[in-house]
């Protein structure tokens, strides 16, 4: 079946879960010995998220999908397809998807896989989700699309400031009303480039910086041009331009890239002034990205649940443009429209909760966080995760990872793992079981940073 000739689908129901914690670029600057204007005006960048130990991928990609189902008063049974999006895979075999299947409840008849192209990787499986929904095979089931990452660069590397973590849960069906996608001619560029990777023997990425931007622009380019030519449609025709951001920057980068194109077609006037129209077509969507820092395949989405959480700006049935880029890489451009009643996500997001309830960290302990993370990847590491309530990552034992389910503040030890405590039901997954909240505190008053 063509893209043409597909029926009405889309996301009707969107959430995000950050980590508890966060970094200020201007400490990270002063640290690295870097003016801070580089990293806050010459990236955009103002905080970055930092997972905390007990904070992986998993836990990510679970209160995300935990806030959706909360939000939305989703029922998990009739869930029919989950397709994580991920480059942050936590084994070589075991997908973040049969993890985040048995924590949100769902049932046995539920496909459930993770997709790995980069930050293309949720991309990928929105159009899956969204061909399998219009292609007639759910059968009246929703899919569950969810985007989870952390992003990791050495310390003191040029990618150190563009770090960051975050998830954002979508549900894919044929009642779109949050985002209908549009129907038009696949726009996609793909092509075998080194420029972003991470072997499998490292736990942070490698980045060849100037070439990625330089294919990110080709790619973004190449895509528009598909797209315009198998539909005709201008630059004028968008409200919103929303762009994967790895550091905001990098929108302003490939609006310019299209904007100059679109001048040359005639799309624009020549005497169009292109900052203004980046901020009125792009900027929207970016604030989030500036507080989160690159969160990989959730940074697109988290830019679309900053548009729609946006306090000024209203994007009620506003017609939208979303450029997605992996690295290595694979690239495509979405034409949408956003739903008609800003009730179905003003405030169900959980963006601005989430951001409010974040604690920020010293550099010395944003350090210690990243050690303790790397320790916990390895085997023999079971130990109780930090003092909080909720879902939490607490090691590994006998090579399998175990987890404190979001209902229990115990803190699961080598020696209870066994019997009927939390950490056994997490390694043994017979029960079934909702995770609440995401995981995340109540909201704190300010604090000195920890
Ligand atoms: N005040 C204000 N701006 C400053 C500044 C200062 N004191 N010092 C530098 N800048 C600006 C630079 O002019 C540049 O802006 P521009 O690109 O608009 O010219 C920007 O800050 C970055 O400076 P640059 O010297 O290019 O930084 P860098 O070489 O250390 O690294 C990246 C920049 C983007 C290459 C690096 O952060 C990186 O590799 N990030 C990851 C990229 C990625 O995720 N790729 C994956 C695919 S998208």
């Amino acid at each position: 079946m063509s893209r043409e000739s597909l029926p009405d689908v889309g996301i009707e129901a969107l959430a995000a879960h950050i980590p508890r914690y966060y970094l200020d670029l201007g400490t990270l600057a002063r640290a690295n010995g870097v003016d801070p204007a580089k990293y806050q005006v010459g990236l955009g960048c103002r905080r970055m998220a930092v997972p905390a130990p007990d904070e992986d991928p998993v836990v990510l990609a679970a209160g995300a999908t935990a806030r959706l189902f909360d939000a939305y008063r989703i029922d998990p049974a009739n869930i029919g397809l989950l397709v994580v999006g991920t480059e942050s895979g936590v084994d070589g075999a075991k997908p973040i998807a049969a993890y985040v299947h048995r924590m949100a409840g769902l049932p046995a008849t539920c496909r459930a896989f993770d997709v790995q192209h980069a930050c293309y990787g949720s991309t990928a499986a929105l159009t899956i989700a969204a061909d399998w929904v219009a292609g007639g095979r759910s059968a009246g089931r929703k899919a569950l699309v969810v985007a989870a990452d952390i992003a990791r660069y050495d310390v003191g590397s040029p990618g150190e400031p563009t770090q960051g973590a975050g998830a954002v849960a979508l549900l894919v069906g044929p009642e779109p009303r949050v985002l209908r996608l549009e129907r038009h001619p696949e726009a996609v560029h793909a092509e075998e480039v080194m420029d972003f990777w991470r072997p499998h023997y490292r736990d942070s990425a490698l980045v060849d910086g100037h070439y990625s931007l330089e294919c990110y622009l080709h790619a973004a380019e190449s895509c528009w041009r598909r797209y315009r030519e198998g539909t005709r449609a201008g630059f004028p025709d968008f409200d919103f331009l929303l762009f994967h951001s790895p550091f905001p920057k990098m929108a302003r980068k490939a609006h310019r890239r299209l904007f100059d194109a679109a001048m040359r077609d005639g799309d624009v006037p020549a005497e169009a002034d292109p900052a203004a129209d980046f901020e009125r077509r792009v900027l929207p969507s970016l604030w989030a990205n500036a507080e989160i820092g690159n969160a990989y395949t959730a940074s697109l989405y988290l830019s679309l649940a900053g548009l729609l959480e946006h306090r000024a700006v209203r994007c009620a049935g506003a017609r939208i443009g979303l450029f997605s880029y992996g690295s290595g890489s694979c690239a495509e451009f979405l034409a949408a429209r956003v739903g008609d009643d800003e009730a179905a996500w003003r405030g169900r997001t959980g963006l601005h909760e989430l951001l409010d309830a974040r604690r920020e960290l010293t550099h010395r302990t944003y350090l210690r966080f990243r050690k303790e993370q790397a320790d916990l990847a390895h085997g023999g590491s079971l130990r109780p995760p930090l003092p909080h309530r909720g879902l939490a990552f607490c090691g590994t034992r006998d090579d399998r990872r175990v987890y404190r389910d979001a209902e229990s503040t115990a803190a699961p030890v080598a020696s209870d793992v066994g019997g009927d405590s939390p950490a056994a039901a997490a390694v043994a997954p017979r029960r079934t079981r909702r995770v609440r909240n995401g995981g995340q505190p109540a909201p704190a008053p300010p604090r000195r940073p920890c």
